[in-house]
């Protein structure tokens, strides 16, 4: 299994994150963004990490130069020809990422998997663009990739089994934990954590109690490891807001709405940690 290489696309948060991890785990990994400045930029920040880990003793020098000796950056898609498994993520923006698979498409082997890291486009609407959809699905890795263990797969119907066979073996074997979710907004966990998220801010906005103690609550009141106010910020409250709107949208409900709260911090540029600000100050 691990002589499969494994292909990413777009080297940003994500995808230099799901990269590291595969090449961490043994496989040989081409990355490609779109432009060489990009690429290479990704691939620093990769090794970047690496040496910090190094610094911290949570890793040795030597693991690190095998790991960063796995990932080769490459200067065009068609480079990705011998992967077996093919990881797009690239902006969330469904025309660009059509684009793309359209690319894969002439490129690739007839049996090599093409996955998307999307956290709100529709995989149906993705799937429908591709000349060969059965070897296509969602593989929703979370932030940041190399830490949590959790990878939300949605396969639509008609997608080879023994595809999602080898899609789950490869991430089993990265010590990850796959669940299956249908084709629905938000998935499983965007789905239930936003809306946590989004009445958390509401309840700011109605001064029912302070930023502090809304988590300090759920901390101690719910097990939780964070509380909703300290998850947002470490998401990007753009993010979190952008979530929201889609699955507002999508699920034609105003309940999902952003919070006031929410959306006055990020006019003010206040995104959360990303920034110095959002809910707290860093
Ligand atoms: N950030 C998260 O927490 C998170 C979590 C799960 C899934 N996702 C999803 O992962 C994907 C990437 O998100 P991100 O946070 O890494 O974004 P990002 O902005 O950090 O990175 C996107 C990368 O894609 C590159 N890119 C843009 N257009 C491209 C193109 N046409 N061809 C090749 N490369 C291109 C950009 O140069 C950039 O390096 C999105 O679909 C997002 O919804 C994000």
């Amino acid at each position: 299994m691990k002589n499969e290489i494994i292909g990413v696309i777009g080297t940003g948060v994500m995808g230099g994150g799901i990269a590291q991890l595969f090449a961490e785990n043994g496989f040989h990994t081409l990355i490609w963004d779109a432009s060489e400045e990009f690429t290479v930029k990704g691939y620093e920040n990769i090794r970047k990490r690496l040496n910090k880990s190094v610094e911290k003793g949570k890793l040795s020098l030597q693991d690190s130069e095998a790991i960063i000796s796995r990932i080769k950056p490459v200067k065009k898609i068609e480079e990705l020809a011998p992967s077996g498994l093919v990881i797009e993520a690239i902006i969330e923006d469904f025309d660009s990422k059509k684009k793309i698979f359209s690319q894969l498409e002439n490129i690739l082997a007839p049996n090599t998997v093409i996955g998307t890291n999307t956290s709100s486009l529709s995989i149906t609407k993705l799937a429908q663009t591709l000349a060969r959809p059965e070897r296509f699905m969602g593989i929703h890795f979370f932030n940041p990739p190399t830490k949590l263990e959790l990878v939300e797969l949605i396969a639509i119907s008609g997608v080879n089994p023994d595809i999602l066979q080898k899609v789950k073996g490869i991430l089993s074997s990265c010590g990850k934990t796959a669940v299956m979710a249908k084709d629905s907004p938000g998935f499983i966990v965007n789905r239930l954590l936003l809306p946590f998220i989004n009445e958390s801010a509401k309840l700011v906005n109605e001064g029912v109690a302070s930023v502090e103690d809304i988590d300090t609550a759920m901390c101690l009141g719910t097990l939780h490891p964070a509380g909703p106010l300290q998850v947002a910020d470490l998401i990007g409250l753009d993010v979190c807001r952008n979530i929201l709107e889609t699955l507002s949208k999508s699920l034609d409900d105003p309940f999902y709405k952003p919070a006031k709260s929410m959306v006055d911090l990020v006019e003010a540029g206040k995104l959360g940690r990303k920034t110095g600000q959002g809910f707290y100050k860093y």
